[in-house]
């Protein structure tokens, strides 16, 4: 059970190879920031990042991004994407200045090659479904240019597809139309699918003869039109799927769309959410059957929730394994590293955390493992039914199972310079506000005295206590004026 945007295992892959091309070489004034728009996070992920994912489920052979403002920082955020989102190469050119969407694809051509189909998309719009742009692409076939389009209401800024009859004519952009032409509610959604042949041979016809002085990717219409090559318009009727981003307004309603959107898939395969309003998945949440989910909680990176796990309100847990049964108290921060390294968290079946506890990087704990409010436990193994329920700090140690480790208690785990091992044998106790200076072993089944500074290793079995031995002296007078 995933939190999948698209099911497109139905969809027959079409034989032809795919080419990508997104263009992101905009400004993108309006969201006033400073870094390039198309890096703007929704749901944790870049925009961009986003459309080159969906550009992988389409078993995309190359996916060239036209870069432009910000180029060095675009092409630096996403030069990670080699083989984990899908095996194609990611190129990237640059456009410059920036002349139009028609210029920056005829940037792209010398990286496309003719026998491909290509699919033409905004590094600005994140939503699109894999499985549209794979209806799109059976649409253009070997021979035929494919538009997406969809009907606004307010059509107001969009090139508008202007029909005779049935057939697409052009696509006539908002401040180049007539009237009447104002009138379509048909608008282009940014997004078409060509063969690569065609695309190279219209692009080089396209001049700057119109209101914008740019060159428009949406001319070559009308060059299909001339050339007696078929347009297909594929309208859908979901418009967060064509939905650009150009402002923060724009960014924050995409962000609640997808939100809802991940919250129902969620549903849909059983899991309790308190209410889909308030939760964020800005990863991957995997879920087994019987996980309840309260308010406000926020999942980062990959989390898996085992059989029946709870989590409380308020809860943000990043790249954990939490197993069946274990429970997550309200406002516990989980901050685990990469699934399957060293600094991964993972939680073991019925276990109790929080509320208020902090794990942190390479926490990893057994069965029944009790965490309480107020404890923070780093790079730190601990066994089953080991407990720390209040106030403690446990790092960089190895502790048993059945340990019982007190209020108040830490390990002094750093000199300033190195951190060193606290290792806690099985059955240990250890009461309440203990400092464990590290290297140090405590034996099995040893109880500590409460208070203790302990610098020394301590044998199994044995009581052993640190501090000043209690004294009262009798009959004290204090000092009085
Ligand atoms: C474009 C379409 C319009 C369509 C609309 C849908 C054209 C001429 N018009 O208009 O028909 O309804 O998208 O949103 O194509 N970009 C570059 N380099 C450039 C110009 C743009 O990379 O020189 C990028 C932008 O960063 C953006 C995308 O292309 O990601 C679309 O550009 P934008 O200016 O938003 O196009 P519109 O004028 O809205
Ligand atoms: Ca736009």
């Amino acid at each position: 059970m995933e939190t999948g945007m698209s099911d497109i295992s139905k969809i027959k892959p079409v034989a032809t190879a795919v080419d990508v091309v997104i263009m992101a070489a905009g400004k993108g004034t309006r969201m006033k920031s400073k870094l390039p728009k198309v890096l703007h996070l929704l749901a944790g992920r870049a925009l961009l990042q986003h459309v080159v994912d969906t550009a992988a489920q389409l078993s995309a052979r190359q996916v060239v991004v036209i870069t432009g403002h910000g180029a060095t920082e675009v092409e630096a955020a996403l030069s990670g994407n080699t083989g984990a989102t899908g095996q194609f190469d990611l190129n990237f050119v640059r456009q410059e200045p920036q002349l139009g969407t028609g210029h920056a694809v005829q940037q792209a051509v010398p990286l496309l090659r003719d026998d491909g189909i290509v699919v033409v998309l905004s590094g600005d719009v994140p939503l699109t479904q894999a499985g549209t742009l794979q209806h799109l692409i059976a649409a253009a076939g070997a021979d035929k240019l494919a538009l997406l389009t969809i009907d606004f209401a307010d059509p107001t800024g969009y090139g508008r597809i202007v029909r005779r009859g049935d057939v697409v004519q052009a696509i006539v952009e908002q401040k180049d139309a007539t009237p009447v032409q104002r009138e379509i509610t048909e608008v282009y959604s940014g997004i078409m699918a060509l063969p690569a042949r065609q695309l190279k041979a219209w692009l080089a016809r396209l001049d700057d003869q119109n209101a914008q002085g740019e060159y428009y990717l949406t001319d070559i219409v009308k060059f299909a039109v001339a050339d007696g090559v078929p347009v297909v318009a594929h309208k859908i009727a979901d418009a967060t799927q064509v939905a650009g981003v150009n402002s923060p307004v724009q960014l924050a309603e995409l962000e609640r769309a997808y939100q809802k959107q991940t919250a129902l898939h969620l549903m849909e395969q059983g899991v309790r959410l308190a209410d889909p309003a308030r939760l964020d998945v800005r990863g991957q949440l995997i879920c087994a059957p019987d996980v309840s989910i309260d308010v406000n909680c926020v999942f980062e990176g990959v989390v898996r929730l085992g059989e029946g796990v709870r989590i409380g309100a308020n809860c943000v847990i990043r790249n954990a394994e939490i197993a069946a049964g274990a429970v997550i108290h309200p406002f516990t921060h989980i901050e685990g590293g990469q699934p399957g390294s060293k600094d991964a968290v993972e939680i073991g079946a019925g276990a109790l955390i929080g509320p208020f506890a902090r794990l942190r990087p390479g926490a990893k704990l057994g069965e029944a493992v009790h965490i309480g409010n107020f404890v923070e436990v780093k790079n730190s193994t601990l066994a089953k039914g080991a407990k720390a329920n209040h106030l403690a700090y446990l790092g960089d140690a190895t502790v048993g199972e059945r340990v019982n480790y007190g209020a108040g208690s830490i390990t002094a785990n750093y000199d300033g310079a190195f951190k060193h091992r606290t290792v806690i044998e099985a059955d240990v106790h250890i009461g309440s506000n203990c400092v464990l200076i590290a290297p140090i072993t405590l034996g099995a089944g040893g109880t500590v005295g409460g208070g203790s500074t302990l610098t020394k290793d301590t044998p199994p079995g044995a009581l052993t206590v640190a501090r000043a031995k209690q004294v009262s002296i009798a009959n004290w007078k204090r000092p009085s004026k």
